[in-house]
């Protein structure tokens, strides 16, 4: 939500800032802009709509040479998305230029304070308030930038990662940060800040972690890390563990489409390393003592979006391998009742990003009640793993695309780890019971190959059906969150209401839904794995058809069974029931981006959305 850069260096300036705003435009795409600071004066140029509008002003106008700047992508959050609320935001005395990404809860009191001592507000946003504050601050510290950011800061409530430059210190560039993303990359020719390490790897691999509430002091030979008072702290470093090109499309039309591809890769990279050869998982990073596992009652996953539906997937696993009972909360609701949590409660938080407020916020609760808190998480060094007691990484890679594809097999890989890992420690598993599914884990990346071998029927059924009103999609067991996450892709690339529903929930309301035509999509568990599922299944099948649905059938390789009720059948391959979401999700990330395709929309920048959400 909201993407950021800045540099300070010995290049120019604005190559950098716009190739980083290029890497970082999935975080939001209102607006974009620029600030550089040459010969004594601030030079900015902002515009409403996607980065290459900015591009197309940068050509049209052109900015001068400079070696320090920053630059910004919004996703729109106070003030529609007009060049007037895009940031950089300046100082009424054009001295300083602020990014920011987050929502600063006070802001309507700062705003007050500021016009009735006389300063006229340009923009409808928050952001702005911080300039003018920054600007006024500065003569009372010596017109010392750091100790003016940190002044500031201490009055801001809320979310924020801001970085500022000023026009009388060319030399300088300065961040903060609280509760929203910023990392630092150290170069030879420079130093970056940036919400996402993609925005510079390209120059470095180098990076730097930054706590909660800490100001950096940039230049182009050095990196100061302070709290808000202006206490000097150590950053934690750390290399980033990927180059470049995993953060292009790589020959692909999308990034969607790339990321597809790289599943079988993703969910073998996930598994890399954390089986020994005696054939026990080892997950070091998974620091908690046996018997804190021995005495865990339960477990809770918190998350959002497809890593929720990850984490639905992952409760029928640990709960057959462990014996514990596993709750899944959406985040964003659970610290608003009083969930029952505490020292005996293992809490996961899952999420791509590492950033997703809701879920921090929720893993800050469990936190708060004593649980003991795990992350699976994608982002190396990101806010969530930070303040978890253990992290499990998943090693996808970056993931660009906003719809997510590649996250969502690798977070049920790392839940199934967990989970076996669980039941290893408790002793609810033979060791040769462990062993099985870990080798069944171990084919999945060949399995999901066969699956990407064979969308073209994918692609050509969903170009047909792209007129289609309304999908609904069924699944049962763990093809129930299956049919959400497939429902979900289609509602945020195809702008298409979709819905998905455990199956035998259909006669109880949604059932209504079905009129002549309506595509269903059903996700038919395996004849062979839990038959009762299978053959329930063909009974809903029947109960859609009767009123006139068109049913389209995500069906095993060799069930025949199936062919009486389906009017289209999709194959994948045959693998154990607790596999099927990893193979079943494919044609459902094909079904949505080819849809989305025929009906003309960017499929992976959809509208209204963004890729990390750090607001809650
Ligand atoms: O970064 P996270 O995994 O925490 O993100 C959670 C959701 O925002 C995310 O999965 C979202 O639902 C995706 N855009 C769905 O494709």
């Amino acid at each position: 939500m909201c993407g950021i850069v800045g540099y300070v260096g010995q290049k120019q300036a604005l190559e950098i800032i716009v190739a980083g705003l290029r890497r970082m435009e999935y975080r939001g795409y209102d607006s974009a802009g620029v600030a550089v600071v040459a010969d004594g004066k601030l030079e900015v140029r902002k515009k409403a709509g996607k980065l290459v509008n900015l591009e197309t002003l940068l050509g049209a106008d052109p900015l001068p040479n400079s070696t320090t700047g920053i630059g910004h992508t919004r996703w729109a959050t106070h003030g529609g998305p007009t060049d007037r609320n895009a940031h950089p935001h300046v100082s009424s005395d054009d001295r300083i230029a602020v990014i920011h990404n987050g929502i600063i809860e006070n802001f309507q009191s700062l705003r007050a304070e500021l016009e009735s001592s006389g300063v006229i507000l340009e923009s409808e946003t928050d952001t702005e308030v911080v300039a003018h504050l920054i600007s006024k601050a500065l003569p009372s510290v010596d017109h010392d930038l750091p100790r003016a950011m940190q002044a500031v800061c201490s009055r801001l409530e809320g979310a924020f990662t801001l970085v500022v430059v000023d026009s009388e210190q060319p030399d300088l560039v300065v961040g903060a940060r609280r509760n929203s993303p910023l990392v630092v990359g150290l170069g030879t020719d420079g130093n970056f800040l940036a919400s996402d390490v993609a925005a510079f790897v390209d120059h470095t691999r180098n990076a730097m972690e930054l706590g909660q509430d800490q100001i950096v002091i940039l230049r182009a030979d050095s990196v100061v890390v302070t709290d808000f008072s202006g206490n000097v702290e150590q950053a934690k470093p750390f290399t980033i563990d990927w180059d470049a090109s995993a953060a292009e499309k790589g020959g692909f039309d999308l990034f969607m489409q790339k990321e597809i591809s790289e599943q079988p890769k993703a969910v073998a990279d996930s598994l890399l390393g954390r089986i020994d050869e005696s054939h026990r998982i080892k997950l070091d990073e998974f620091n908690l003592e046996p018997a804190i596992i021995r005495d865990l009652k339960k477990v809770i996953v918190v998350a959002c979006g497809t890593a929720a539906h990850a984490g639905m997937v992952a409760k029928y696993a640990i709960e057959h391998w462990t014996h514990l009972p596993v709750d899944v909360e959406l985040a964003s609701e659970f610290r608003y009742r009083d969930p029952i949590v505490g020292p005996d409660s293992l809490v996961i938080a899952i999420s791509q990003s590492g950033e997703t407020m809701d879920t921090l916020m929720a893993l800050r609760h469990a936190k708060e009640q004593g649980a003991r808190t795990l992350a699976i998480c994608n982002t190396v060094g990101s806010t969530i793993p930070r303040e978890s007691d253990a992290v499990i990484y998943t090693y996808a890679g970056p993931e660009i695309a906003v719809a997510s594809t590649k996250a969502f097999l690798t977070q049920i890989t790392a839940t199934y780890l967990v989970g076996l890992f669980l039941a290893q420690t408790r002793g609810t598993m033979f060791e040769d019971e462990i062993r099985s599914v870990l080798a069944e884990l171990n084919d999945m990346p060949s399995q999901v190959d066969l699956v990407l071998d064979t969308t073209e029927p994918v692609q050509k059924l969903a170009r047909k059906l792209a007129s289609a009103r309304s999908v609904l999609f069924l699944g049962r067991h763990v093809g129930y969150p299956v049919a959400l996450e497939g429902a979900l892709k289609l509602k945020e690339l195809a702008y298409m209401h979709a819905e998905g529903f455990p199956a035998g929930e259909l006669k109880h309301g949604p059932i209504a839904l079905i009129e002549p035509g309506i595509p269903v999509v059903v996700i038919v568990p395996s004849p062979s794995g839990r038959a009762v599922l299978h053959d329930k299944m063909i009974s809903n099948i029947q109960e859609v058809r009767a009123r006139g649905a068109q049913v389209i059938a995500i069906a095993e390789e060799g069930d025949e069974s199936i062919v009486p009720f389906a009017d289209h059948i999709i194959r994948i391959p045959a693998v154990p029931t607790l596999m099927q979401p990893l193979v079943a999700v494919v044609p459902l990330q094909v079904f949505a981006l080819e849809m989305a395709r025929e009906r003309g929309h960017d499929v992976d920048q959809p509208r209204n959305l963004a890729k990390s959400v750090t607001v809650e």
